[in-house]
């Protein structure tokens, strides 16, 4: 239902809030007469204890910009080896200045490099030329992360900032890089004294809470509220937390495409007589602070987050009246004890302060932010998008774990709680008051191996890289406990190194609160192989890891991403796993609002800030395609129906010679081997996309179109077989006529019914896999077919052994190194090689190599939607063989069917007012009822 929001109007704060410890993307600025300059990135608690670095330092930091007749000192102190406050870092000549005259001189940091400019000229940095045609210039800075440039721990952040001595300043002031440019901090001349020679904290500010004071003195018969805001929000009514059902939601309003649609949610009031108090607190969430792996998209839709309420009170008299988000009477405080938060770098929370300082609060206008430091930021970050009702639940909390063991170092304490998960920590202390404890977060630590020296055993934080994932607490020093909490972020992890404190917390007060869009799971399986039944449940987690509003690539580091080719590639597993209709088609809102006039989907949404070519954006297709199989709701075909024909239309307007070429695209991505022909692939998905749309065109009665998309498929599969297929020996080629045989070359286009002789591309395919030794070469793209492939055409004993591999490549070799969650490489670490030199984008919690799902579900229990979509009427097929036993169910909207088999029999259960067709080993079809049926399967 969509709300009428009469007067509500956008509002906030008028303060915009700096944490220097968390800033990476700032500009600092002086401007000043005689010898002097700018100290920043000082005293960084990273750099002060050895177990918080990989440089090994455990100094006091600073880098310093001296500015003398014809010259620039860059000096860097503390951030690595070999840097000396004695010995320059860098030294840069400057022609044509007065040191003796006003200077400005303005350095822009942003993430690991830096700008200079004197007086507005840039004096330390380059224009460099297009890294792609059709991209313009850009400038690279000074590189003064002592980690490298792209992909690291980022150094340095703001920090603690000061003024050298020798000069005669006339202002210092921090601001932040993008449109509107906000001033985060300005000194005057005479504050400016006091930082000569000194170091201060710019910090100032905390999370925006918003509140509204209103009185009610008539009978109540309905109170609705309607919130949404730009970044997210936790409301509270009369200090009562609100949420949605029972739970605690978080996150509201969720993320979108939010130039285009932003969600809100409803909430039913429990006014009472007399004063009433409605209070917000707003964190940047998707909206603003870091942003995806770019460093640089630092506030990408916002630099001030704000919110939109309306309060509608129906009185028993029948009287009604409306509370609307507005500045007159709503006041705002930046002094709560949220100090700081954001999803990337964690929560700082002070418990001693209540807000204070309540100010009125302002109207957050519209802003126009220009495309400045990255290409594809939107022109229009305040735009006014549809505002539309949130499908679907929030994210809320589904479980707590409690830690199962700690180990010292140094001065802190490292707690594994068992399992890699998403959410946030809930931890009892009893501290005193002003006590600061850091809580940090990782996934694995540095494994003991020679290479990783000083580093064995300390948390790996390499692999979060941009990502602080820092929590601080402040002690109210209450003798009874308090409990950290935080809100307004999350972290991917299975270790939290907690220090600040004096002694081991004991285990049951270290505990990790689950959360996930994912509130109920509807599929199950097991088998007989312990480690299969790891690995379904490591595909579980991974799912609920990664479906947190959006679906994302991983849940840690500095991505976070709705990336399209990881969700088609698990698309298929993730409906078994859970009813994640409207969760997708959420997702899809996003996917639709960023596609192109000439058709191209986006590779990432929402916010389009990623690559990938077809095989990423085909999941504007099969997505809706895979929801429609499996939950026969033909409004998700409807819905997205002219988005996915529009598509089509931009692949075969970027055919050459009827095969769809183009310039860049990424192939079966983390492949072993990363052998499979691209075009191949490519061509294989794009015929797959024509066939679902020819299809969805079909059940939609769009007969015109169904016509016409065949037909371009009649063409396209010969030409497909003649390009990719040796005739001689049915091998897979590339388009130069080279053998290209690899097991994603056959189970791709096997899957994708391209082959004009698919039983012999199965052949080869097993052959290949048995002279792998029934190991794994697949990456992202090939895995979700492989075991189909072979199943499908007579080769489930292949399939089941490569199931139940053990040695890498295989699903089961993460197993044997204690995953808990799906990797994101094969090889994410092992024994003898550690990360494998994989430090940076290596994640231990991401779902796409877990695609194999669905094969459980759909061959191995045999449980498969009907023709028409759906389980009205559906297939029971399993792959006898391969294990003692088997047994799991699926949770339909009729209910449960469930099957379970043995060597001798098999068992199903089928729900009320459905049927299935069974088919049976010796390939005998039977009808099956509704009830519970047990099938000889010998014979
Ligand atoms: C992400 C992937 C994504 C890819 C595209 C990575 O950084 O984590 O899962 O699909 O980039 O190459």
């Amino acid at each position: 239902m969509a709300t009428n929001w009469k007067n509500a109007q956008w509002i906030g704060s008028p303060e915009i809030t700096l944490d220097a410890t968390r800033r990476s993307v700032f500009g600092i600025e002086a401007t000043f007469s005689g010898q002097g300059g700018i100290v920043f990135g000082a005293e960084d608690a990273r750099l002060a204890t050895k177990r918080r670095n990989i440089q090994n330092q455990s100094a006091s930091s600073y880098i310093s910009y001296k500015l003398e007749q014809g010259k620039l000192t860059i000096t860097r102190v503390g951030y690595a080896e070999g840097d000396s406050a004695n010995k320059p870092f860098a030294e840069v000549e400057i022609s044509d200045m007065d040191i003796n005259a006003i200077n400005t001189l303005s350095i822009k940091v942003s993430g690991n490099m830096a700008l200079t400019y004197l007086n507005e000229q840039l004096i330390d940095g380059e224009e460099v030329a297009p890294r792609f045609p059709g991209m313009s210039t850009s400038l690279v800075g000074r590189q003064l992360n002592p980690l490298g440039h792209n992909d690291v721990i980022t150094f340095p952040r703001l920090n603690k900032i000061g003024l050298l001595e020798g000069a005669t300043y006339k202002n210092l002031r921090v601001f932040e890089l993008r449109k509107p440019k906000a001033e985060l901090f300005c000194a005057d001349s005479t504050e400016c004294l006091s930082f000569v020679g000194s170091l201060i904290d710019p910090s100032h500010g905390g999370a925006t809470v918003l509140r509204q004071e209103f009185d009610v003195s008539k009978e109540v018969k309905s109170a609705k509220l309607y919130a949404t805001s730009r970044g997210i929000y936790s409301g509270e009514l009369n200090g009562q937390a609100l949420n949605i059902g029972d739970g605690k939601d978080y996150f509201t309003p969720g993320a979108s495409q939010f130039d285009k649609h932003l969600f809100y949610h409803s909430y039913d009031m429990p006014l009472q007589q007399g004063k009433n108090t409605l209070q917000f607190t707003l964190g940047s969430g998707w909206w603003s602070d870091a942003q995806s792996f770019v460093v640089s998209n630092y506030n990408f839709w916002g630099n001030n987050p704000s919110l939109l309420a309306k309060l509608d009170i129906e009185y028993a008299d029948g009287t009604s009246e409306t509370i609307v988000s507005e500045p007159d009477t709503w006041q705002v405080s930046n002094d709560g004890p949220i100090r700081y938060a954001s999803f990337f770098h964690g929560e700082t929370f002070d418990a001693r302060i209540q807000p204070t300082d309540w100010k009125p609060a302002i109207i957050v206008e519209p802003v126009e932010i220009t495309a400045e430091t990255f290409p594809r930021h939107p022109d229009l970050n305040y735009t006014q998008p549809k505002i539309i009702e949130h499908p679907g639940n929030p994210v809320g909390e589904i479980v707590n774990l409690k830690a199962k063991s700690v180990i010292a170092i140094e001065d802190a304490f490292i707690y594994d709680m068992g399992q890699n998960m998403v959410g946030v920590p809930r931890i009892k202390v009893i501290g005193e008051a002003g006590q600061e404890i850091t809580l940090r977060f990782g996934e694995t630590l540095y494994p003991n191996l020679p290479e990783y020296s000083y580093l064995q055993g300390i948390l790996m934080t390499e692999n979060l890289r941009d990502a602080d994932c820092t929590d601080i607490y402040i002690c109210k020093g209450d003798p009874a406990g308090e409990i950290i909490s935080p809100t307004l972020t999350f972290h991917g992890y299975r270790f939290i190194e907690i220090s600040g404190i004096e002694k081991a917390l004991p285990l049951d007060d270290v505990e990790g609160i689950v959360l996930s869009s994912i509130l109920k799971e509807t599929g199950h399986f097991e088998c007989s192989d312990p480690m299969v039944n790891k690995l379904f449940e490591n595909i579980l987690w991974s799912q609920k890891a990664n479906f947190i509003s959006i679906p994302t690539d991983c849940p840690q580091r500095n991505e976070r991403m709705g990336w399209m080719g990881d969700a088609q590639v698990f698309a298929g597993t993730s409906v078994y796993n859970a009813d994640v209709l409207e969760f997708f088609e959420r997702f899809l809102i996003s996917v639709r609002d960023l596609q192109k006039e000439d058709g191209k989907f986006p590779n990432v949404a929402p916010y389009d800030v990623g690559f990938g070519g077809i095989l990423w954006e085909s999941a504007g297709i099969i997505v809706p395609w895979e929801l429609y199989r499996q939950y026969g709701e033909k409004r998700v075909l409807e819905d997205n129906f002219d988005a996915m024909l529009k598509y089509i239309g931009y692949l075969r307007n970027n055919c050459v010679n009827g095969l769809f070429a183009q310039g860049f695209g990424l192939g079966d991505w983390l492949a072993t081997d990363m052998s499979t022909d691209n075009e191949l692939v490519w061509n294989a998905v794009y015929a797959y996309d024509l066939q679902i749309v020819a299809d969805s065109a079909k059940i939609l009665g769009k007969i015109d179109i169904v016509n016409e998309l065949e037909d371009v498929l009649a063409q396209l599969k010969p030409l497909w077989n003649k390009t990719f297929v040796d005739p001689e020996t049915g091998k897979t080629r590339s388009a130069d006529g080279k053998i290209n045989d690899t097991q994603t070359s056959y189970a791709l286009p096997l899957c994708y019914g391209l082959f004009e002789n698919p039983q012999k591309a199965a052949e080869l395919l097993n052959q290949k896999t048995i002279e792998l030794d029934y190991t794994l070469t697949t990456g992202f793209i090939g895995t979700p077919c492989i075991s189909a492939a072979l199943s499908d055409y007579g080769y489930a004993d292949t399939a089941y052994k490569l199931l139940r591999q053990t040695k890498y490549p295989s699903w089961l070799y993460p197993i044997t190194q204690g995953a808990t969650s799906i990797w994101e490489r094969w090889n994410s670490v092992t024994e003898k090689e550690g990360f494998g030199g994989n430090n940076s984008m290596n994640s231990f919690n991401h779902y796409s190599l877990g695609a194999v799902g669905a094969w459980l579900y759909s061959r191995v229990l045999g449980i498969r939607p009907g023709e028409s979509g759906g389980y009205k009427e559906f297939i029971l097929k399993p792959c006898f063989g391969g294990f003692d036993w088997v047994k799991g169910h699926y949770d339909t909207q009729y209910g449960r069917i469930s099957s379970s088999w043995n060597n001798d029999e098999w068992t199903v259960e089928i729900p009320t007012g459905t049927k299935a067709k069974a088919e049976l080993p010796c390939g005998k079809i039977i009808e099956l009822e509704s009830g519970k049926h047990t099938i000889n399967i010998k014979g």
